[in-house]
């Protein structure tokens, strides 16, 4: 695992995007972290990245969004259990070719895939963020 330290937003969002190139097609990445560390504004950078245009918006209601199959941008954060989750198909996009980006996987978590990728982000102070990855 590498640290990276974040001072902005924008910063955290660059860093993501350098970050996108690194990852492969079918790649599942668990973005873990408190409310508000920094997570939705890492797959903005992601998508920004992997060159997808359409706007990321936090996916709290629909539990997750999909960018044209190439990005599957998820919160769990809302999830009730995890026959909840496998009713809702969220495990159907894991092998469909697209990136997962998985917010709150914990609540999921005997429906991911035995490998995946880790990103951790903590909050230091305002505005900066320990982005272990
Ligand atoms: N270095 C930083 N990296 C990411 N977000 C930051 C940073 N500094 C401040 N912020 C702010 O923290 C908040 C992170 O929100 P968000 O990405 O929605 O969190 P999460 O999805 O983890 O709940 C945003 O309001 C953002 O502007
Ligand atoms: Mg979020």
């Amino acid at each position: 695992m590498a640290i990276f330290i974040s001072t902005s937003r924008e910063d955290t969002q660059t860093f993501a995007s350098e970050y996108a190139k690194t990852l492969r097609a079918g790649d599942v990445v668990l973005l873990d972290g408190d409310m508000g560390a920094g997570k939705t504004v890492f797959a903005k950078g992601v998508a920004q990245g992997l060159g997808i245009e359409e706007e990321v918006t936090s996916p709290t209601y629909a539990y997750m969004n999909d960018y044209d199959g190439r990005l599957f941008h998820y919160d769990c954060y809302r999830i009730e259990s995890v026959a909840q989750a496998e009713n809702l198909g969220l495990a159907d996009y894991f092998d469909m070719g697209g990136i997962c980006l998985i917010e709150w996987s914990q609540n999921i978590a005997p429906l991911l895939p035995k490998s995946v990728k880790r990103v951790k982000i903590k909050k230091l102070d305002e505005n900066r963020r320990e982005i272990e990855y």
